[in-house]
């Protein structure tokens, strides 16, 4: 039994009547409830729009999309996404931005607190509740944003891009605040990043995906032991995914010069 699973997917942006392009095709994945999964592939080959249509944003064009057996049809709490960009509100200090989705569900004011405290101190923010995300470093807004995705108990949770802005100090301390999160809040997990390193470190699952239309070229089994550690990085396992991933990755880019 598969949480998601994506068969045939099709998205295609209709932009005016001539100029529609297809953004993935043939799309084919499947994933098991509580996998961390990484979703890797060259610049415009699809791998927003595949969270996008997870999330419910975006609607497929044709294919197959089951989230726990059930087609998707638009936005739901238990599928929750974060961007790149953090899009906190500005006008909301952090516990009213992590507060936002319980908000929504009318959760009463006090229980509200409870429950966003117990997310704040998750993501290490205790003492920052009451600031502005103008007055937090980037490190921190990511932290936020994951705690407001996080607030609402998602089965799934869609991370695009999360770390692509951070310095890589930051970077790594969050990429093992993210596996202890995961680990504690027992989710599904669909990762998208451009760093292959990162997709080995975090990941059970790493799909390679194809150029525009995006497919999943191949999806590679991290075998390697949990929890994960620093020093795994120049392990000669971890080199060997590594490098085999890389070339994967690479095999795209060099069609994509072919072409030009
Ligand atoms: N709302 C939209 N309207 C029209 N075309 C779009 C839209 N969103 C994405 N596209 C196109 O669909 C293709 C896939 O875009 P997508 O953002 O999913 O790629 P990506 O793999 O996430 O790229 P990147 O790594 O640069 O973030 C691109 O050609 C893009 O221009
Ligand atoms: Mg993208």
């Amino acid at each position: 039994m598969y949480l998601i699973e994506a068969e045939k997917l099709k998205k295609v942006y209709a932009e005016g009547k001539s100029k529609n392009t297809i953004a993935i095709e043939d799309f084919n994945l499947k994933v098991k409830e509580r996998e961390f999964t990484s979703i890797v592939g060259p610049s415009g080959c699809g791998k927003s729009t595949f969270l996008l249509l997870v999330s419910g944003l975006e609607k497929a064009t044709a294919g197959k999309l089951y989230i726990n057996g059930q087609p998707v049809n638009g936005p739901d709490p238990l599928r929750s996404i974060v961007f790149q960009e953090y899009l906190l509100f500005p006008w909301k200090t952090v516990r009213g931005n992590v507060e936002f989705g319980l908000e929504i569900k009318r959760i009463p004011k006090k229980k509200r607190r409870e429950i966003s405290s117990a997310y704040i101190e998750l993501v290490g923010l205790e003492g920052f509740e009451n600031r502005y995300p103008h007055e937090l470093s980037g490190g921190m807004k990511q932290r936020v944003a994951i705690a407001r995705a996080l607030v609402n108990k998602p089965k799934v949770i869609l991370l695009d891009e999360p770390f692509g802005s951070l310095d890589a100090l930051t970077r790594e301390g969050l990429q093992t605040e993210l596996l202890r999160i995961w680990h504690e809040a027992k989710c599904t997990v669909l990762f998208v990043t451009h760093s292959i390193s990162e997709a080995v470190y975090l990941s059970d699952k790493v799909a390679i995906m194809s150029k525009r239309p995006g497919r999943i070229k191949e999806l590679i089994t991290i075998d390697l032991p949990r929890p994960r550690t620093k020093d795994m990085f120049v392990s000669s396992e971890f080199r060997e995914y590594e490098r085999y991933l890389k070339e994967l990755v690479w095999e795209e880019f060099n069609d994509v010069t072919n072409e030009i």
